[in-house]
């Protein structure tokens, strides 16, 4: 028994370690066929609706330290900001009255009273200002038991917290050594928004320093036996202000990082047919046709930026964060004419929930 061909693993239903392995290292043609068997897939399974999700990035003032990441707690250099309940409102506002299924309210993690208060607040008057139509996915980090069930009863029904590595040893290197930071919380937090009966969502960076194929091919495999229903992931992007820079030097180029999250999204698409994959706005970063790129290969989703312009300087949590100074309209007008080019057929009106979620209750 020799080596399998790239040709005959896109074919298979199930995938193997070494499979992965295989997928992820294909160049040349393997490389095509990879890409075309996951558009393949992707239509087959989910159609070719892209759903459009407003991202409302309301704050960046973070109570944690990832190495990796421009708002942790220590970079002084960032201006916090908190958006007001008016400008977010008028953001979610403008997610309804363009037919956007959904926005996703983000920020960096804080879990005092006074923000998960607000944070409560704030889902019952987007309901409200939507007749209850917008669906609110919210990515705000790891939370109590109690504070993620309170926000799911306030309307949320979907949550994103990415693992970011499903390796222990990795994360621990990208992550400060402290209870704060532990692999182990964040997996239970992942369980917690599953029995809440949250949509959840995870991810992984892709081309981190230290990171293996073998490692990726991990991620992969953990994202299907923990069973979710959403998935972004997007190449890691080295931030001049953080501890991780001092590894740059580690780092495969942008061109192969961005490569090989296109990979990951084709590999994915394959192993999880029916979930929602999200074209990460990091691939933007690298190229700007990167996330209709993702969108060729396997993605489904897309998150229009519709925070408030100024406050968008601040909220880099890597280099070259893309649409700095675009206002909304624009970004949407730009939005439609490259998803079409990309095959793709914009949902309006729908909040595009993963079919994967209704099969697994
Ligand atoms: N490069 C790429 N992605 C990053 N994120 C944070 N910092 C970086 C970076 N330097 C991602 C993390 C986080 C998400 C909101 O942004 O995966 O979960
Ligand atoms: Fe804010 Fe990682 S730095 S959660």
């Amino acid at each position: 028994r020799g080596v399998k061909n790239v040709k005959d693993i896109v074919l298979q239903d199930t995938f193997s370690k070494e499979d992965l392995v295989a997928l992820l290292q294909a160049e040349g043609n393997d490389r095509q066929l990879l890409f075309e068997a996951a558009y393949e897939r992707k239509i087959q399974t989910i159609g070719n609706k892209v759903f459009f999700r407003g991202l409302v990035e309301f704050s960046n003032i973070c109570s944690k330290d990832c190495l990796y990441c421009g708002i942790r707690k220590s970079n002084e250099k960032v201006v916090r900001y908190e958006a007001s309940d008016e400008e977010i409102l008028a953001a979610c506002r403008f997610a309804w009255e363009n037919r956007f299924g959904s926005v996703v309210l983000q920020s960096g993690e804080l879990s005092s009273p006074a923000f998960v208060n607000r944070v409560d607040r704030l889902l019952r008057s987007i309901k409200q200002l939507s007749n209850n139509e917008l669906g609110i996915t919210l990515s705000c980090g790891e939370q109590s038991r109690e504070t993620y069930r309170r926000w799911f009863e306030s309307g949320a029904h979907r949550y994103l917290l990415r693992i970011e590595s499903s390796s222990p040893e990795l994360y621990a290197k990208i992550h400060p050594n402290n209870p704060q930071h532990s692999f182990e919380k964040r997996l239970e937090c992942l369980r917690v928004l599953k029995n809440c009966g949250y949509q959840a969502g995870t991810g992984v960076m892709i081309g981190l320093p230290f990171q293996t194929m073998e490692q990726l091919a991990d991620d992969l495999l953990f994202l299907k036996k923990i069973d979710v229903d959403m998935v972004g992931m997007g190449p890691y992007i080295e931030h001049e202000d953080t501890p991780l820079y001092a590894f740059r030097n580690q780092l495969k180029s942008k061109q192969e990082r961005f490569d090989l999250a296109l990979k990951m999204v084709a590999a994915l698409r394959l192993l999880m047919p029916d979930i929602n994959i999200a074209a990460a706005t990091a691939l933007q970063a690298i190229d700007p046709a990167g996330r209709e790129k993702a969108l060729k290969i396997g993605a489904n989703v897309i998150m229009p930026n519709l925070t408030p312009c100024d406050f968008r300087k601040e909220y880099q949590l890597y280099e070259d964060k893309p649409c700095l100074d675009e206002d909304a309209d624009l970004c949407r007008n730009c939005l439609e004419a490259r998803i079409e080019l990309a095959g793709g057929e914009i949902g309006y009106g729908e909040w595009g929930d993963s079919r994967h979620f209704f099969k697994r209750n």
